[in-house]
């Protein structure tokens, strides 16, 4: 139930880690969340909270599902990405791109006055990788919308729940050393998730946020290996990290694309290991708020096992 005067605000993907954290964001600033998910909606206690049936690759469960809503959160991705499974339909192309498409235009049909999309950093018309160029499709459809959007540009995002430090953080729980693809040397600026849930809630009220296309970081630009060292501090753990080649793994997970549902692919390897530095030069400008450090981040929610 909404009361007057409240904005309702509609997140998809509001079930997964990053639209979480935005869920709960909006919901402590007062907003009336509508959590979208493809499954039947959960029942809920919190009076602040909504679920709605919205399967974004079925256009046509989507009007419905938006009817009401002041403004829209986008924040999709296909169960298991980056493991890409096209005989499942789960990929950037009818997920990322599709899927939001489809919202947006759904939206645009019921009004909705405000989106931001959640893209990641990399997207272009000409990226050299095919889920950027996804990125860029949805990105796309948002700019055209007539809508006044936000567009963030996350670089990596982690926090209670996320799908790759807690990996490496669970492998150092039973191993003698951290196992991991690539040589640990990409660059990236991890952002707290709690920080991204801040920033989206800032850009919905804030017009220096409008028709804005942003790059998001956290407040320092590491390599992957220094990530999982300070993960491994956090918990008072010693541990080596083994860098398996990613040509070699790339070659071993090629038969697994026959299968309906692989546990692994060449291109998510390719994804695992890319780089993301951003310029978060506009954000701050934009939206200016502290963004926490990834020590102080990762004393917040691991605790020394040792
Ligand atoms: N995590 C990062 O480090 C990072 C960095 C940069 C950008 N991003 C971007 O942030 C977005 C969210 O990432 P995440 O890590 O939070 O992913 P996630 O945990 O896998 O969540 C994905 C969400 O998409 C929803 N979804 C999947 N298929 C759907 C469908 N057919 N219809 C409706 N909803 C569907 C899922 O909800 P249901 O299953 O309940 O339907 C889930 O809530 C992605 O676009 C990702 O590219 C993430």
């Amino acid at each position: 139930m909404t009361t007057p005067n409240r904005s309702v605000v509609a997140v998809a993907g509001g079930t997964g880690f990053v639209g979480r954290a935005i869920v709960r964001e909006l919901a402590a600033r007062g907003s009336h969340v509508i959590v979208l998910s493809h499954l039947p909606p959960k029942a809920t206690t919190d009076r602040s909270i909504e679920f709605r049936q919205a399967d974004v690759t079925r256009p046509d469960s989507l009007p419905g599902a938006l009817a009401g809503v002041d403004a829209l959160v986008i924040c999709l991705g296909f169960r298991n990405s980056p493991i890409e499974a096209p005989r499942r339909g789960r990929t950037f192309e009818k997920v990322d791109a599709g899927g939001t498409v489809a919202l947006v235009a759904a939206a645009k049909a019921a009004a909705v006055g405000r989106l931001v999309y959640i893209s990641g950093a990399g997207a272009a018309s000409d990226a050299p990788r095919h889920w950027f160029r996804a990125k860029w499709r949805a990105e796309e459809a948002v700019r055209g919308s007539g809508i006044v959007y936000t567009i963030f540009r996350p670089s990596w995002i982690y926090g209670p729940g996320d799908k790759s430090l807690n990996r490496f953080i669970g492998f150092a729980r039973w191993l003698p050393f951290v196992p991991q693809i690539g040589n640990g040397r990409q660059i990236m600026a991890p952002v707290f998730v709690d920080d991204v849930g801040a920033l989206v809630a800032d850009a919905l009220v804030a017009p220096a946020a409008d028709n804005a296309t942003l790059e998001v970081g956290g407040p320092e630009s590491l390599s992957m290996d220094q990530i999982i060292r300070a993960a491994l501090r956090a918990q008072g753990r010693h541990r080596l990290i083994l860098h398996a080649p990613s040509a070699l793994m790339k070659l071993a997970t090629r038969p697994l694309t026959l299968l309906p549902s692989p546990p692994m692919t060449p291109d998510a390897i390719d994804f695992i290991v890319q780089a993301a530095p951003v310029d978060t030069g506009p954000l701050t400008a934009a939206l200016p708020r502290h963004l926490t450090p990834l020590a102080e981040a990762l004393a917040s929610y691991l605790r020394p096992r040792d």
